[in-house]
């Protein structure tokens, strides 16, 4: 009896210290998807179920400071802003996925959600040290998620150690599911093809495609979608090489386009590998296809490895904003915010043309931020958070690149662009500790987060006029922490 209360008096102690009493809010995002508390990584199951946008996580409930054992959170949405948080959905509660319930995805048949992920375990002082298996799970209610009783369908021996996030979707009456994996002693990243008729029984049927061995040793995470009757293949891969201003974080996100054949499953890729987001932290990207038709995507707004002030404020990581994707003529990708970010838009704290130096002070340190300006100038714009904490977003109009840079070691992102025609146009979202910049129509864009030292002020360079500058204020959309 006294041991069952030291425990509860324990597990109460545990839930206070991480509970959502203690989230100190002061860089907690207004309008982007965060843990209620504790640590949040890759989004997981994204899908579009009855009606509501479903947004599962991989997440430690017990700490901000570090991933843990990751458990899969969960949060609903009627318009991808507007978030509620659900109780957690699974837990690393059986064998085979007792040291993490991994990432994965969801898809909807016969009215039930189903859940693929990789369950983990860790072999201490072992060769491997660990290993990954795919499990299903459902749910018919989509909150309740039950973990089949036998719920391993892919053992996957020949793939070990490193063998996980399975990405699933339909097509005719057949069941697909690329994995991410890491094969020749773990030098070479690639993407596996499965292939089911119940969703239990599965079958390797291709390598989608590899590394030649210069683009990583593992590729996690992976998507494969149809998008104007192109196939792209979305990955994060691991230890690619930094080359000049490319590649410079810890890991990347990035895509081939190409041509899928559903007869003899293989993927010929007709482009080359390309980076999606310049800035400092995007990763694990996960998308799904809604009523719309749409193609949406988010990534987790956060890197491995940062050490960021949120991590001793009870809460950490957050997603991007949803992006619909597109893809342009020249096969890239082109991300834009999907449209429902209008209504998170609550007064306009500025609109006009606007001189050098022009400065606007945000409300609440979020913001979108609209510029049209000349494409035949450089053009300058800076997010100052006072004591030496900035952004710092820059077009070189001779050199044809833009820069995003923020304070701190290492603060320096940048890729060619230039814009097609006379204007330059940006949006850029700014919500607490983060920046996200679309320029163009979308065909770049730069996320990073940022953590201000005080209220934020927008500046126009001392040699930058815009056309058109529109400052708004934004709307609170997350439950406040
Ligand atoms: C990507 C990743 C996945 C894995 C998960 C674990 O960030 O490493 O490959 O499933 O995180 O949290």
């Amino acid at each position: 009896m006294f041991a069952i209360v030291t425990n509860l008096c324990l597990i109460t102690l545990l839930s206070f210290r991480c509970s959502a009493d203690n989230v100190d809010p002061q860089f907690y995002p207004t309008y982007h998807l965060a843990p209620p508390h504790g640590w949040m990584n890759d989004p997981n199951g994204f899908i579009y179920f009855r009606e509501e946008y479903h947004l599962f996580f991989q997440y430690n409930p017990h700490s901000s400071q570090e991933p843990g054992t990751a458990h899969w959170g969960h949060a609903k949405s009627n318009d991808l802003f507007n978030w509620e948080h659900l109780p957690i959905a699974m837990y690393p509660d059986k064998d085979y996925d007792k040291d993490g319930v991994f990432s994965g995805s969801a898809i909807e048949e016969d009215n039930k959600m189903y859940l693929f992920y990789t369950g983990n375990v860790n072999h201490e002082g072992e060769t491997p040290d660990h290993n990954n298996r795919q499990a299903l799970a459902y749910s018919s209610d989509g909150v309740n998620v039950t973990k089949y009783p036998d719920n391993l369908i892919i053992y996957g021996e020949d793939f070990q150690p490193d063998f996980r996030d399975p990405k699933v979707w339909k097509h005719r009456d057949q069941y697909y599911m690329v994995l991410g994996n890491s094969f020749d002693n773990s030098t070479r990243g690639r993407v596996l093809l499965f292939k089911s008729e119940n969703l239990i029984d599965w079958r390797n049927v291709s390598v989608l495609e590899q590394s030649d061995g210069d683009l990583g040793y593992m590729w996690e995470c992976p998507d494969f979608f149809e998008l104007n009757k192109k196939w792209i293949l979305l990955f994060s891969p691991q230890g690619i090489e930094p080359q000049g201003y490319k590649y410079r974080n810890l890991y990347q996100v990035g895509y081939f386009v190409g041509d899928f054949d559903y007869e003899t499953n293989m993927f010929t890729v007709t482009s080359e590998f390309r980076e999606l987001d310049h800035g400092h932290d995007f990763y694990a990207t996960q998308s799904l296809s809604d009523k719309f038709g749409r193609r949406v995507m988010v990534a987790w707004d956060d890197m491995w490895e940062q050490v960021y002030p949120e991590l001793d404020d009870g809460w950490t990581g957050q997603m991007t904003i949803p992006r619909e994707l597109y893809l342009s003529s020249d096969q890239r990708l082109i991300q834009r915010p999907v449209r429902e970010i209008r209504n998170v838009r609550a007064s306009t704290l500025y609109s006009d043309r606007a001189t050098a130096g022009t400065t606007v002070k945000l409300s609440d340190n979020a913001a979108e931020i609209k510029v049209t300006a000349s494409s035949f100038h450089d053009f300058e714009l800076t997010l100052d958070g006072g004591n030496n904490t900035f952004v710092n977003i820059s077009y070189d109009y001779l050199r044809g690149r833009v820069t995003l840079e923020r304070n701190g070691d290492d603060g320096i992102r940048r890729t060619r662009w230039r814009p097609s025609g006379t204007k330059l146009r940006m949006q850029i979202f700014v919500d607490r500790s983060s920046v996200e910049l679309f320029c163009g129509e979308g065909e770049v864009t730069f996320s990073s987060r940022f953590f201000p030292c005080s209220e934020v002020t927008m500046k126009l360079g001392e040699n930058s006029c815009a056309d058109d500058l529109s400052v708004y204020s934004m709307r609170r959309t997350m439950p406040k922490p």
